[in-house]
């Protein structure tokens, strides 16, 4: 433990009265959350639900101070659990990190060894970092689409939010696995974004028309959403019999105004996704399944900014305002 310098630099989050503060800020190791396995952080990064943290827009922390920072990924200095060695690379995301413990905007970071996976061979730690929970979330709905028998001789899966996070990875990763996709954006000038991540086919959201019928017509084999709504609603009504699609974000509407028909005259899946409510043995299965079968190959076009800890706080209006493309890398 002798790496580990007195005090060291995070960026963190507190409550003063019923405001949100927060800022750089040096603490010691013995000021933040206690935890088996002690990382030197290499990367993290920013999800949209860091920015509703920092900002204070959403009510993520459950306690005060935490240190920000949702996911995190780096070298093991310590573990108590014998599963972890020094110098084994590990990533933590999608576990209660900048809601419950202390997160990855931070030069160290504390977890627990059931937070802690394994980095896949494949994978090195800003990749991780890269797909980081929004890219997870887009691995496991492509997993669980997979295991309910999602083809890509079914037709071409619609990706709503497409330019965020979690839309730029699950394109990438859905083409990587040999599937055609249609981007539905809001962003009318990001047709080259799109096309250089690996998308063949753009709807512009003000432009099109969703219909009002029980069923659309059937033109998508799945689809990924992330925003909810209408437009969930709209990706229901046009799926293949037998397709999936997976409901990961809300970005539009928490509401979802829909009727039967897509489930009991086609057959179509509604696929439920929480990163966080995985048990840990499945969630290195699905970053296995990233590393091997989805790998994402265009992570150098989709990461748009990487950041420092200083930096931080002028990156999150972006997401709290649906500007924001691809993802944000944050480089310890
Ligand atoms: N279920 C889970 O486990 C899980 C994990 C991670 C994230 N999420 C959720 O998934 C969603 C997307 O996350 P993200 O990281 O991709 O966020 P992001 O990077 O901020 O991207 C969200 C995208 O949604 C679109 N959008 C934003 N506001 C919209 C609106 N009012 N109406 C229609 N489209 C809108 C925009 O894309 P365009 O401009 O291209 O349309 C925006 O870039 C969020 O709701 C997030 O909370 C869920």
């Amino acid at each position: 433990m002798s790496q580990i310098p007195n005090e060291f630099n995070c960026f963190r989050i507190n409550q003063e009265e019923d405001k949100i503060v927060s800022g750089l800020e040096k603490v010691k190791l013995e000021d933040i959350n206690p935890g088996e396995v002690t990382l030197k952080t290499e990367y993290s990064s920013i999800n949209y639900k860091d920015a509703l943290a920092a900002t204070g827009a959403g009510k993520i922390l459950r306690t005060f101070p935490l240190i920000g920072g949702v996911d995190v990924a780096g070298e093991v200095l310590e573990s108590k659990d014998s599963r972890f060695n020094p110098g084994d690379k590990v990533i933590a995301a999608c576990s209660g990190l900048s809601e419950t413990n202390d997160g990855g905007y931070s030069e160290y970071t504390r977890i627990s060894s059931e937070a802690a996976i394994e980095l896949p061979e494949a994978m090195d730690t800003r990749t991780a970092m890269a797909i980081g929970t929004a890219g997870f979330a887009a691995g496991l709905a492509i997993y669980k689409m997979k295991l309910n028998k999602q083809t890509p001789e079914m037709g071409p899966i619609v990706v709503t939010g497409a330019t965020g996070g979690v839309g730029s990875i699950a394109i990438d990763m859905l083409s990587a696995s040999g599937f055609e996709t249609t981007a539905v954006t809001r962003k009318k000038t990001h047709d080259d974004y799109l096309k250089s991540i690996g998308t063949s086919n753009i709807i512009c959201l003000e432009d099109m028309e969703m219909g009002e019928r029980p069923l659309e017509k059937a033109q998508f084999g799945g689809g990924i959403d992330n925003v909810g709504g209408g437009l969930l609603s709209w990706v229901l009504r046009s799926t293949v019999p037998e397709g999936n699609v997976a409901s990961i974000g809300l970005a539009g509407d928490f509401k979802l105004p829909t009727n039967v028909m897509p489930f009991i005259l086609r057959g179509v899946n509604l696929l439920g996704v929480n990163s966080t409510t995985l048990p840990n043995s499945f969630k290195q299965d699905v970053w296995n399944d990233i590393a091997v079968n989805m790998s994402p190959k265009k992570i150098e076009q989709i990461v748009t900014k990487e950041v420092t800890l200083e930096e931080l706080p002028e990156q999150f209006q972006a997401f709290l305002d649906g500007s924001i493309v691809g993802r944000v890398l944050v480089k310890i």
